[in-house]
């Protein structure tokens, strides 16, 4: 798996491990791989997911281990706010090179060897709920993580019948240090207000559903973006004022 080394990607790396699984975690991030605890079964792996062949390396890595590969999860992303119209396209291109070419490449790797296996896997990509709705100052986190939405499907697809399955999960916000870099406090009540459940998710809720996509209990889920915005996408509905019913 990719972004191992922070936020969602550590939490989830955490709980594939928990539920007894060998986990390569994978992330550019040297310093925070190395805090991730000493196991036989968690093999961290500086890599950078962008670099074709240190991502071959990496997936090959991965099939060698134990029974070979059962599932990559790509979490490593990055986010670059600003509006349509003080965007530069450069912003787009590196987010994109990330989010988009970084999931293609660990996701492709995947998929050739778990079809030479003949005995499927699954693959869990990581959008946001800005790649469903947009959002103001999203021009180019938003545009890739649709990209992510939709390369999902087509794995889906395409590798359905040989019984590889690839679902996606579009967290809404979750308090992790790209989030805290990523938003100032003002933006920070906005969203807050804009959650039904009135928080921000903890890592650990959102690596759970990645847990489950990953795993053999979604045997038939395939092709699906699960959303985990503690029902954001749903709009925070009416608010009446409080107080007794007929004074509303
Ligand atoms: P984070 O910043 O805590 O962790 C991201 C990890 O990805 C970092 O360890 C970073 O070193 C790694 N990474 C970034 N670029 C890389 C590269 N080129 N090569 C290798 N590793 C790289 O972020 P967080 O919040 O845990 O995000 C994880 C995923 O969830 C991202 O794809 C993000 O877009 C997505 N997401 C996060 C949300 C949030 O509210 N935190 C909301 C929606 C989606």
């Amino acid at each position: 798996m990719t972004g191992a080394a922070s936020g969602i990607g550590r939490a989830t790396a955490l709980r594939l491990h928990a539920d007894g699984c060998t986990v390569v975690a994978a992330d550019r991030d040297g310093e925070g791989l190395s805090l991730l605890p000493g196991d036989a079964r968690l093999h961290p792996a500086r890599v950078e997911v962008t670099d074709e062949a240190a991502v071959e390396a990496l997936v090959e890595r991965a099939d060698r281990l134990g029974a070979g590969l059962d599932a990559v999860v790509t979490c490593a992303g990055t986010v670059r706010n600003a509006e349509v119209v003080s965007a530069e396209a450069a912003d787009l291109r590196e987010t994109f090179e990330v989010n988009v070419v970084g999931t293609f490449l660990a996701c492709r790797a995947a998929a050739r060897r778990m079809l030479t296996r003949g005995r499927g896997g699954s693959l869990v990509t990581v959008s946001s709920v800005s790649g469903l709705r947009g959002g103001q100052g999203r021009a180019a986190y938003a545009a890739s993580k649709a990209a992510v939405v939709a390369l999902t499907s087509v794995l889906a697809a395409e590798l359905g019948p040989a019984g590889i399955r690839a679902n996606c999960v579009a967290p809404g916000a979750t308090d992790t240090p790209l989030v805290k870099a990523a938003q100032p406090p003002r933006v920070q009540r906005a969203v807050l207000g804009a959650i039904p459940l009135g928080r921000y998710a903890h890592p650990d809720e959102t690596a759970a559903v990645i847990a489950f996509l990953a795993g053999p209990d979604a045997s038939f889920v395939t092709g699906q973006t699960w959303v985990v915005d503690g029902g954001q996408t749903a709009g925070p509905g009416w608010r009446l004022p409080a107080g007794p019913e007929e004074q509303r």
